[in-house]
């Protein structure tokens, strides 16, 4: 009897939608093993892209507290059939992971699909996927999915180039590179080559190795840790709280408030970053251990 594969997805420019494929292409070949259902979720009102930078904004407070939208129902041929592995492909949005995202994990299906079922995340990000991540285990955790790998495709350049070029992208539309600005986004090389971690899966769930294979995933690049960060993130986490909370409470003081958003966001990128980046270099020999052991956590699939 054929294996049932589940693709859950959501992708606005289609770069996460081409990496989920790239990597079930494996599956995909082999027609007469597997059967591959792809499952796009999709809200009743979409977000725009490219995003108007208002629009860009002011999703922040949903966002980060994990504020569902409705869903369109998955089709029932989708939910009528039990599977024996999910990928499923998401993105970050404001260190979360997205708002299609967190609505299909609210929405009641994913319970459904998703219990006692081995599932491997796969991600597109710039490069702050670490505590989403993080998030995003405890609500497998509480539907009762089974993770059992990662794959976290990112930004490889610097932080701040990647910041540059995805508002580029992001409110223009403009991904390839212009003048001194490189392409945004996981690059192409790394899109078109994500078929060899669905080799991985493929070779794992065939030998009914599922457990060993995080760490096969990691040996071979699937998952890169930057200490620098993680704790940007911590500190970001602590922000946002203060922030999306405040915005949400006053909403009358909304627009205004998410203008000071931006400008404080901007603001913490710029000046605030730089300086705890001199300060994560000067600690490095004292939380050297610490950060290794983080580092070792955040590469796996455990909660802890
Ligand atoms: C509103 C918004 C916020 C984002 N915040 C983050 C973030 O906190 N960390 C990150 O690494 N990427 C962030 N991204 C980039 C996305 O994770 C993703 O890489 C990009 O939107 C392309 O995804 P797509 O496959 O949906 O087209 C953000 C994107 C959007 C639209």
């Amino acid at each position: 009897m054929k294996k049932n594969i589940l693709v859950i997805y959501y992708s606005q420019t289609g770069q996460l939608e081409d990496i989920v494929k790239n990597v079930s292409k494996p599956f995909e070949d082999k027609k007469e093993e597997y059967e591959v259902t792809y499952y796009n979720i999709q809200l009743k009102t979409d977000f725009p892209f490219p995003w108007p930078s208002d629009v860009f904004f002011n999703t922040f407070p949903e966002s980060y507290l994990q504020i569902p939208s409705e869903i369109h129902p998955p089709s029932s041929e989708i939910l009528d059939k039990k599977y024996d592995l999910i990928i499923f492909g998401y993105q970050v949005w404001y260190l979360t992971p997205s708002i299609p995202i967190i609505s299909f994990l609210k929405s009641g299906y994913a319970e459904n699909l998703l219990k006692d079922t081995p599932v491997v995340t796969v991600s597109g990000t710039r490069n702050m996927w670490m505590l989403s991540q993080e998030k995003l285990k405890v609500y497998l955790k509480n539907l009762k999915a089974k993770l059992v790998g990662n794959i976290a495709l990112v930004d490889r350049h610097d932080n701040y180039t990647s910041v540059l070029t995805i508002l580029r992208w992001l409110t223009t539309g403009q991904k390839e590179k212009s003048g001194i600005l490189p392409a945004a986004g996981v690059s192409y090389e790394e899109i078109t080559g994500a078929g060899k971690y669905g080799e991985i899966i493929k070779k794992h769930f065939e030998n009914n190795t599922l457990e060993n294979l995080q760490p096969d995933l990691v040996k071979n690049g699937a998952v890169e840790i930057r200490p620098f960060l993680v704790r940007v993130e911590k500190v970001g986490n602590k922000i946002f709280t203060v922030w999306s909370n405040l915005i949400i409470k006053k909403k009358e003081k909304r627009p205004l408030l998410v203008k000071f958003f931006k400008v404080y966001l901007m603001a913490a990128i710029w000046i605030i970053s730089p300086v705890v980046l001199i300060f994560h270099i000067l600690l490095g020999p004292l939380f050297w251990a610490k950060r290794k052991k983080e580092k070792e956590y955040l590469q796996g699939i455990k909660l802890k």
